[in-house]
């Protein structure tokens, strides 16, 4: 089967949202891919999309710099479908009246479905559906401008209060507009309207499911790679266990994993993560000890970004290593996730560059592996679904993100053998008691800090002068930006019990309640 035969191109012009609806197209089992706006035609007839999605964004169809999509896109005999901006460029290039909305409109409105058509398959449902009034359906808004005439040839199909057209259709000629994001959660129909759009305007049937994915990729590496050895860098996260196992399920034997203990490691975690990985899987893993080599090469060093390069350096030596006693490798694998592969084509905005000093584990020139990178089209959550198809347990599914050089940037200040362990046992004591409450997998990352500063305190009759430790824990979607959480008072007591009665050393737990920005997650 054709996993990627029946697919849906979408143009994006910068909304915050591009994403999501690739997302939600692909939860439809439908294949998606972004390309920025001004992609040319000939490649977007060489992609053979069965649609088309022009996505919104913060510009204005009349700035001087606006991103205007060529015109031509809409006479391909392609189905178009124009979400918010890209609804009003759509009236703009083809003869339409677009002007500024005497109210700017957002958040929540009430949809009137004026005609039934295709796109609102179904809308008798919505309307009646939980927490649906007055025969409306609620929608997402954020717009400026609005359509005041449409172009000729279209039809409006749905209104709200401040938009009398919150929708329309030249259903001739396949071309569809909306006004408000039927990609975001608040628009509890959404879903249904943009599945509407992908089966039945663009006849897509749903074929991109992990199963056929699991398929097409074991076919595809296999012959890649031939009779060739693969080599893959294995840390334990998610991205790179997935990676591994597919691999794996591809080829066997001729992947070879290196799992690097460079001593930055969490409390019994090269362990953990290694017995679960073995765990139902036959993965050919290579156990590199180089505790000694990391911790003798980070002495004395207290500069960050000094630590950041030397570990960064020195994984790069010890995998070289490694490669060179498995004999001759073509193919390196690597996880690569499609947000990644989006970041490096498509827009950069400053959070592209903020992200550039975490890869540490960029591989120099010199080391001539072709590269394998099964991942490349996934989601971060599809990997989940794939890894779960592929047999990994929840445990290494739903593991919270862990920066590459690892406690070394939690140890602020100098890392001594003493300092990591003391570190490792107050962050077993923080990720213990977070599992116990629940609140694992919600919270992006919940881990322990250890300060480089002394405090006084008091034990029995004596004084004392110890450590303090900070707890950290956010709530994130992606790491680019975190609100610190609002754990329970009797959590953090708890925790904080614990530490300092536990963990000898410590006499003092502090917590953090800075959000990024202006915070980082990390303390270093
Ligand atoms: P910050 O601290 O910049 O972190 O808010 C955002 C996310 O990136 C992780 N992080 C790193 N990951 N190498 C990595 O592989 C690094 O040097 C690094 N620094 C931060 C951090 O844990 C969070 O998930």
């Amino acid at each position: 089967m054709d996993i990627h035969g029946e697919k849906i191109l979408i143009l994006d012009f910068g909304s915050q949202y591009t994403q999501l609806i690739a997302r939600r197209v692909r939860e439809a089992k439908v294949y998606s891919e972004i390309f920025p706006y001004n992609f040319s035609i000939e490649k977007i007839k060489k992609f053979r999309p069965k649609g088309i999605i022009l996505s919104g964004s913060p510009a204005s169809v009349y700035d001087k710099k606006a991103l205007i999509v060529n015109k031509e896109v809409f006479g391909l005999g392609i189905p178009v479908l124009g979400i918010c901006y890209g609804m009003q460029l759509m009236t703009h290039l083809l003869g339409g009246v677009v002007a500024k909305a005497q109210k700017r409109e957002y958040g929540r409105a009430e949809l009137h479905i004026d005609k039934s058509i295709d796109l609102f398959h179904g809308y008798k449902n919505w309307i009646s559906g939980e927490g649906q009034r007055h025969g409306a359906t609620t929608v997402w808004m954020s717009h400026g401008d609005r359509i005041e005439d449409m172009p000729s040839g279209f039809t409006p199909i749905a209104h709200t209060d401040n938009s009398p057209i919150a929708a329309m259709a030249n259903i001739y000629k396949g071309l569809y507009g909306l006004q408000f994001h039927p990609e975001v959660v608040h628009t509890p129909y959404g879903r249904n309207i943009l599945e509407n759009f992908v089966y039945r305007i663009c006849g897509c049937s749903p074929t991109w499911t992990m199963k056929a994915f699991v398929d097409y990729s074991v076919g595809h590496i296999k012959e890649v790679v031939g009779k060739e050895k693969v080599i893959c860098a294995l840390s334990g996260g998610v991205d790179s266990s997935v990676t591994a196992a597919l691999v794996n399920r591809a080829i066997g034997k001729q992947l070879t994993c290196v799992f690097v203990n460079n001593g930055l490691l969490r409390k019994n975690e090269a362990k953990s993560v290694l017995d679960t990985l073995k765990r139902g899987m036959d993965l050919n893993i290579k156990y590199v000890d180089a505790e000694a080599r990391f911790l003798k090469k980070l002495k004395a060093v207290i500069e960050p970004e000094k630590k950041r390069k030397l570990i960064g350096r020195e994984f790069i030596a010890v995998f070289e290593d490694s490669a060179k006693k498995i004999g001759k490798i073509d193919f390196l694998a690597q996880g690569t996730l499609y947000p990644d592969v989006i970041e490096s084509k498509s827009f950069k905005g400053p959070s592209a560059i903020i992200k550039s000093h975490h890869n540490v584990g960029g591989l120099p020139t010199r080391m001539t592996f072709k590269l394998i990178e099964p991942l490349r089209e996934l989601f971060k959550d599809e990997v989940r679904v794939l890894g779960k198809e592929l047999g990994l347990s929840d445990e290494i599914l739903w593991r919270q993100p862990f920066p590459g050089p690892g406690l070394a940037i939690r140890v602020l200040g100098e890392i001594t053998d003493e300092r990591l362990n003391i570190l490792r046992e107050a962050d077993a004591i923080v990720l213990d008691e977070i599992r116990k409450a629940g609140l694992y997998r919600e919270i992006w990352q919940s881990f322990a800090v250890l300060l480089p500063i002394k405090t006084v305190g008091v034990m029995g009759d004596e004084r004392t002068y110890e450590n303090v430790i900070a707890l950290r824990a956010v709530y994130s979607l992606d790491g680019m930006t975190a609100d610190w959480a609002k754990l329970p008072y009797d959590l953090l007591g708890t925790i904080s019990n614990r530490i300092i009665n536990e963990v000898k050393g410590v006499n003092r737990v502090v917590y953090d309640i800075s959000s990024k920005p202006p915070s980082t997650i990390e303390w270093e």
